[in-house]
């Protein structure tokens, strides 16, 4: 199955035709995703919130970002795979950035990186580029930068700032990026920049008007106690495990699970063999609230 490459992606923008990307960090969740035909999946550094439990993506490292985007690669046919590279990772010079984009590739067989800042990222993004490293970018709210920001604060809002963000979307756009991440600034501003480049823009909190929308999958599961506002809740999933994983408890604690049909059975000789051999007998009715190996012993060898 042929990939979604960086000039698809390209194409559908030109086609007027709306791109999804959706989080993703494990192999099961790649690969229905790539099922349901979503054509990005991104490897984000949010794994650092939402898979491994820290309070922002500062923590995450490049080879917590190997391990997540092997998964994803391994899980995937067809979707474009990018991968974050996380805080500290390309702040530290050009060639310290460029080792690890390199790796990052490598290890993964991921097929772009993504990187957060705009003019102050531009020089780095139009190295890698010229390495043969597709590069997709990231402005507004970056969360590498939160403390900086002061919170997790919408970007864009006064006049000034609007022209701030616009001027990184511009700069990674002329430094070569495939495309942009708009994240958590006003819709209307959001409509400005993806009127202004030529590639795609994808928005998280960013309004309806970019080319795409990127959303995390935890969000969109419902498996994280708190919702964004850019966020939509696409499934009750953390209701719907909850309620599994305590059915579960009750069915262990009842005794109600394994039945024999989740159970291995043995040959009526092979039972009649180690009876003789260790000198046991099995009980004769090994009946435990609702699972009957005798019976069901009886059944297997009836049916041969
Ligand atoms: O890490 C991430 O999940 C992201 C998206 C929010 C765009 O960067």
């Amino acid at each position: 199955m042929k990939r979604v490459s960086v000039t698809d992606l390209q194409k559908m923008r030109d086609d007027g035709r709306r791109i999804t990307m959706l989080t993703a960090y494990d192999y099961h969740t790649a690969r229905l995703a790539d099922e349901a035909g979503i054509p990005i999946l991104l490897v984000g550094d949010s794994l650092g919130m939402v898979v491994l439990g820290y309070e922002s993506t500062l923590p995450v490292t490049v080879d917590d970002m190997i391990h997540h985007g092997k998964a994803v690669v391994r899980g995937a046919q067809r979707a474009q795979v990018v991968v974050d590279m996380p805080f500290g990772s390309y702040q530290g010079g050009w060639e310290d950035a460029m080792r690890n984009a390199v790796r990052i590739m490598q290890e993964t067989g991921a097929g772009s990186v993504k990187l957060e800042g705009g003019v102050r990222s531009a020089e780095l993004v139009r190295r890698l580029v010229d390495a043969g490293i597709p590069v997709m970018g990231h402005v507004g709210l970056t969360p590498q930068s939160v403390n900086a920001f002061g919170g997790w604060k919408i970007q864009g809002k006064t006049p000034r700032d609007g022209v701030r963000v616009m001027a990184d979307a511009k700069a990674i756009e002329e430094a070569g990026a495939y495309a942009v991440v708009l994240e958590t600034v006003p819709a209307m501003l959001g409509a400005k920049i993806t009127q202004q480049l030529r590639v795609p823009t994808i928005g998280i909190g960013a309004g309806p008007y970019c080319s795409g929308q990127v959303q995390v999958v935890h969000d969109l599961l419902g498996l994280d106690e708190l919702k964004p506002k850019h966020a939509r809740r696409f499934l009750q999933g953390g209701d719907l495990l909850r309620s599994a994983f305590a059915t579960y408890r009750e069915a262990v604690e009842s005794g109600a699970f394994p039945t024999a049909a989740e159970s291995h059975l043995l040959d009526e000789q092979v039972v009649r063999r180690i009876e003789r051999m260790a000198s046991y007998s099995f009980p004769t009715n090994m009946q435990h609230e609702g699972i009957d190996l005798e019976g069901a012993l009886a059944e297997s060898e009836a049916e041969g």
